[in-house]
């Protein structure tokens, strides 16, 4: 926690451009851009509310509560631009304090969103989260412990956690066959990866512009860096930062919302 206690201190504002902080400047990209066709019919996933805010501004509020991140930059669905942008007045997310928003237009895959919204990072920023709109209840300290890994000088850093079920590898069939097993990798191995996973700018846009995959795209930032040949360390994740996927994902994420009112009632 010193180096965020360190940066509490004063220095000149971001926006005079003078040397206040020899720390890197940080800044986190949200892709925002999905449907959310697990999730069912409806608005775009990242629009959906939970507890009457949209998912997408729970998410930007827990990026922007870690003091290392001066820039936002949200991915919105196509022909979401104008909603995003008074989404994030309404609810005070303007830029007017300490963190700057910007909100550029999405792409047909997570990967290519992404790109768009790497390309929206101000010049001087040496080290880029990437966070799904869809892991809204991310606590700070899983943000901050990723900043940290990428600022000590990790090229890419990812939250994770153990598994709870043991993993079977298939040969994918018809939906509904039964499908054979190739292998049971050893559960102890394995770590089902979260966001934000942070890592140093230059090695995330190399990433981008050499990593091309057909069909969806790379469904994780880390998963590109790796077929660079380039290391990626993994740090303890944390259960809240769990992704809205299914209906019963939005149950989930109320009842934390709930126990974290109850738990600030005290
Ligand atoms: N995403 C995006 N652009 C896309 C697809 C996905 O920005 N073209 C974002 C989503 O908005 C989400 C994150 O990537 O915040 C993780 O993707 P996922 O959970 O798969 O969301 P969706 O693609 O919206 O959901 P689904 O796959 O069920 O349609
Ligand atoms: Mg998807």
């Amino acid at each position: 926690m010193t180096a965020e206690y360190a940066e509490n201190e004063p220095r000149p504002s971001a926006a005079d451009g003078s040397a206040g902080s020899t720390l890197p400047r940080t800044a986190a990209v949200i892709p925002a851009a999905g449907r959310g066709v697990r999730l069912g019919p409806g608005a775009p996933k990242a629009l959906r509310a939970l507890n009457g805010t949209p998912m997408l501004i729970h998410a930007a509020r827990a990026l922007a509560a870690s003091r290392a991140v001066s820039t936002v930059v949200i991915v919105a669905p196509p022909d979401g631009e104008a909603e995003v942008r008074s989404l994030l007045d309404a609810h005070a997310l303007d830029g007017g304090g300490r963190t700057e928003f910007l909100v550029v237009r999405g792409g047909a895959t997570r990967q290519e969103s992404v790109r768009l919204g790497l390309a929206a990072v101000p010049a001087d920023v040496e080290i880029v989260l990437v966070h799904d709109a869809a892991r809204p209840l991310v606590p700070v300290d899983t943000v901050d412990a990723v900043i940290e890994t990428v600022r000590a000088g990790a090229p890419a850093v990812v939250p994770a956690l153990p598994l709870a079920d043991t993993v079977k590898e298939v040969e994918p069939g018809p939906k509904g066959e039964p499908e054979p097993v190739l292998a049971t990798p050893e559960r102890a191995r394995l770590r089902a990866v979260q966001t934000p996973q942070g890592f140093d700018r230059a090695t995330l846009v190399r990433a981008h512009e050499s990593v091309t995959l057909a069909g969806e795209g790379a469904t994780d930032d880390a998963g590109m860096v790796e077929r660079l040949g380039l290391p990626v360390v993994v740090v303890p994740g944390h259960e809240e930062a769990f992704k809205v996927t299914r209906p019963l994902d939005l149950v989930l994420a109320e009842a934390v919302l709930a126990r974290r009112k109850a738990n600030r009632g005290f």
